[in-house]
């Protein structure tokens, strides 16, 4: 727990995402925000989702959390889809411009072609700047144990330790 501002913005469709965001957002003390997607809700959600994914769409979403509170940190995390990061989360681009960010997505894990590492990296350029922001990655293998739990935890207490360092250090 800390006195910090936080929130942890997540977008999920199966669950993953959800529970690690959950994890992360109690182990900082932190606001929890779903991200949704209207259109992959709809009748032709599956198609909508496929047609974002092979474009590289980005579509209109809904998030909870205000724009314009002042943050110390936005932990943002969504699912890999194709290799990438999936399109809802990118649309978060320029939202909590000031506030430092840190990422992290979930996946299989398991195709060698399609590492998950790419989808950090358009994260870093769509959310962070391009910054080398404090990630995470959360693969099939641990979310299946409880030990997706304890690497949630240990993540976000990485980023608190961090956060309240850089606080302390010289002005
Ligand atoms: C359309 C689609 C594409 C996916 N592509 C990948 C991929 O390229 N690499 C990977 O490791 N996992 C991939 N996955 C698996 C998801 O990233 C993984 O199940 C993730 O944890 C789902 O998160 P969620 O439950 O929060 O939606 C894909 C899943 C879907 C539905």
């Amino acid at each position: 727990m800390t006195s910090m501002r936080t929130v942890v913005v997540y977008y999920s469709n199966t669950g993953n995402t959800r529970r690690i965001a959950e994890q992360i957002a109690a182990q900082l003390g932190a606001e929890l925000a779903e991200v949704t997607c209207q259109r992959y809700l709809r009748w032709y959600g599956p198609l909508a989702m496929a047609w974002d994914i092979f474009t590289r769409h980005i579509p209109v979403v809904d998030v909870v959390a205000p724009t314009d509170a002042e943050y110390d940190l936005v932990v943002i995390g969504g699912p890999v889809w194709a290799a990438h990061a999936a399109p809802p989360v990118l649309s978060l681009a320029g939202r909590w411009p000031t506030a430092r960010k840190a990422l992290f997505v979930t996946c299989s894990g398991s195709n060698p072609n399609s590492p998950p590492d790419t989808a950090i990296i358009d994260m870093q350029r769509a959310l962070a700047g391009g910054e080398d922001v404090p990630s995470a990655i959360f693969r099939q293998v641990d979310m299946a144990s409880p030990r997706a739990d304890t690497l949630a935890r240990g993540f976000a207490a990485g980023l608190a330790s961090a956060l309240a360092n850089s606080r302390a250090g010289p002005k």
